[in-house]
């Protein structure tokens, strides 16, 4: 079912198979955490094309950071993609899924998304937010980052 509808797409889609680097570098967006630890990490593309009027799909894993607690897998996991310049801590400032929805299923650490109608006004720093319960975090230290050609 989800096959038959990225095969669909896939005119459209442009599918980023970049290797991912292993590490992650802690710091190096440190100042988007302004001092707070981030709750996990994220893993995606960096930095992703996209071309202007295309669908964008983009591959995205999450693991929690050292100390966190895990999630309540009994307890609804929301997740949001919010643009740099917005309150990166507020669910409400999330991107609409019309424009983005995540693919993935975040109970599996997926946070896979697809960007639908990609235009210029889109291209910027992404930062996804997760709430489960008690847990709510922001992947402040590596935002999804879009270019659009
Ligand atoms: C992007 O596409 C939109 C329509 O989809 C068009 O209006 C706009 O001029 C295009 N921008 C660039 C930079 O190509
Ligand atoms: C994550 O979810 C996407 C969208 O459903 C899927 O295509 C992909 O295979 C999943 N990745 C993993 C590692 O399960
Ligand atoms: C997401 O993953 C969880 C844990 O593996 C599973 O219980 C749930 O059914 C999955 N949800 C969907 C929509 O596939
Ligand atoms: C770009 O996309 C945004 C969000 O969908 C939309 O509001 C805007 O009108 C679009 N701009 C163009 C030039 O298509």
């Amino acid at each position: 079912m989800k096959g038959g509808l990225m095969a669909a797409l896939s005119e459209n889609v442009l599918t980023v198979n970049i290797l991912l680097s292993a590490f992650f570098l802690p710091g190096i967006y440190a100042n988007s955490c302004g001092g707070k630890t981030p709750l996990f990490i994220i893993t995606t593309p960096k930095p992703t094309a996209a071309l202007n009027g295309s669908c964008l799909n983009v591959p995205c894993s999450f693991t929690l950071a050292p100390g966190s607690t895990g999630f309540d897998s009994s307890k609804e996991i929301r997740g949001a993609w919010i643009k740099d310049g917005n309150d990166i801590y507020n669910m409400n400032n999330g991107v609409s899924t019309n424009l983005v929805k995540i693919t993935g299923n975040l109970s599996q650490k997926n946070c896979s998304s697809l960007f639908s109608d990609i235009n210029t006004s889109q291209a910027g720093k992404y930062f996804l937010r997760i709430e489960n319960d008690v847990h709510k975090g922001t992947a402040c230290s590596d935002p999804l980052q879009i270019t659009v050609e």
